[in-house]
């Protein structure tokens, strides 16, 4: 291939790849999927400011969530700031029932300029974090590191969507595996339906269900505790006498199970599980080792996934039974 054409290949791909990140930043969050998760954390919400920085409030369900049920929940102030991309943006706030008409609606809210552009990463916005008690978002997935790593820096409380990608990055995995950010409930594991406002697809956009964009593998993180964290998996296979049914890997002394719910309860030993465990954990209960860790210990392995009978397979949560 010409140098030219290797060229303009090279920059086809950037832009494609620039614009599938564009794209992925831009999609929100249905009202449903947000009711279904939050209602889980009433409790956390009562007498707390709520930040949404990644919220332009004209759209997101988000915002809406919390301006409907600010009372019911018992929130001490709502906030969200819009992001523009080069010019300074505003905030909203809604600190209660300001013109006593005895319901929280959009008369309660305060804008106020910022001179920034809403980045969450702006010292105007970080300025707005240190002030909240939990952040709740569906953030850029092109800036999630980023993103988790400002919110562990601030020591933050936090329900946010991810893509379920975020737990194979290393340092996001230690959060997990050290119990400081868990995934729960609705849609972990699974896909949502995001709507889709990337402004190329919006303007060409005929009808409703081309609005509408399926995301595999999205879930909730959070480091809100709930009652359904502590409750043990329940476990009714054996391995003793099944022991065909559990391989041990070739390159490291675990079992595997294929299944979370095939998990057995008497084994006491490392267990590959698959990485879909994470939503039925239970840090009592198990404990989690690590994430592939054969390509840590045998370097020669590190661009493998594990093997059985010398065939490879997915990458596994290695986890421990603490029970046993
Ligand atoms: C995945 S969308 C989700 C929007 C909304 N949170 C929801 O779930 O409906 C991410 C949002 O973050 C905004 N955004 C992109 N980069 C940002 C940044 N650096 N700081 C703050 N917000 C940003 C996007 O414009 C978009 O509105």
């Amino acid at each position: 291939m010409s140098e030219l054409k290797t060229i303009k290949k090279k920059s086809h791909n950037t832009n494609l790849h620039k614009a599938n990140r564009a794209k992925n930043d831009e999609f929100y969050t249905q009202l449903s999927d947000i009711e279904k998760e939050l209602h889980h954390y009433k409790n956390h919400f009562k007498d707390k400011i709520i930040f949404c920085n990644c919220d332009d409030p004209q759209e997101s369900h988000f915002w809406k969530y919390f301006q409907m049920n600010f009372e019911y929940l018992g929130i001490k102030k709502l906030i969200a700031t819009h992001y523009e991309t080069e010019k300074p943006s505003y905030k909203l706030e809604i600190i209660g029932d300001r013109n006593e008409d005895g319901r929280i609606n959009m008369l309660d809210i305060i804008t106020t300029p910022l001179k920034q552009n809403g980045d969450f990463r702006s010292p105007e916005c970080i300025e707005i974090l240190k002030e909240a008690d939990i952040i709740v978002t569906n953030p850029p997935f092109s800036l999630f590191r980023e993103y988790v790593a400002q919110l562990f820096e601030h020591e933050k409380k936090f329900v946010i969507i991810g893509s379920q990608n975020a737990i194979t990055y290393k340092e996001f995995f230690k959060h997990i595996k050290e119990n400081r950010v868990w995934l729960w409930y609705w849609f972990t594991g699974g896909a949502a339906h995001f709507i889709n406002k990337y402004y190329e697809d919006y303007a060409t956009a005929g009808n409703h269900k081309a609005w509408m964009i399926r995301v595999s593998w999205v879930t909730w993180f959070t480091n809100l505790d709930t009652k359904k964290r502590h409750e043990d998996l329940i476990l009714y296979k054996t391995y003793l006498g099944n022991e065909n049914e559990y391989p041990k890997y070739d390159n490291y002394d675990a079992i595997n199970v294929n299944k979370t719910k095939d998990i057995p309860m008497d084994y006491s030993g490392a267990i590959w599980a698959p990485i879909t465990f994470l939503d039925k954990y239970n840090p009592e209960q198990f404990e989690i080792l690590w994430l592939d860790d054969h390509r840590l210990m045998y370097p020669e392995w590190r661009w493998r996934w594990p093997d059985i009978d010398g065939k490879s397979i997915y990458r596994r949560i290695i986890i421990r039974n603490k029970k046993l």
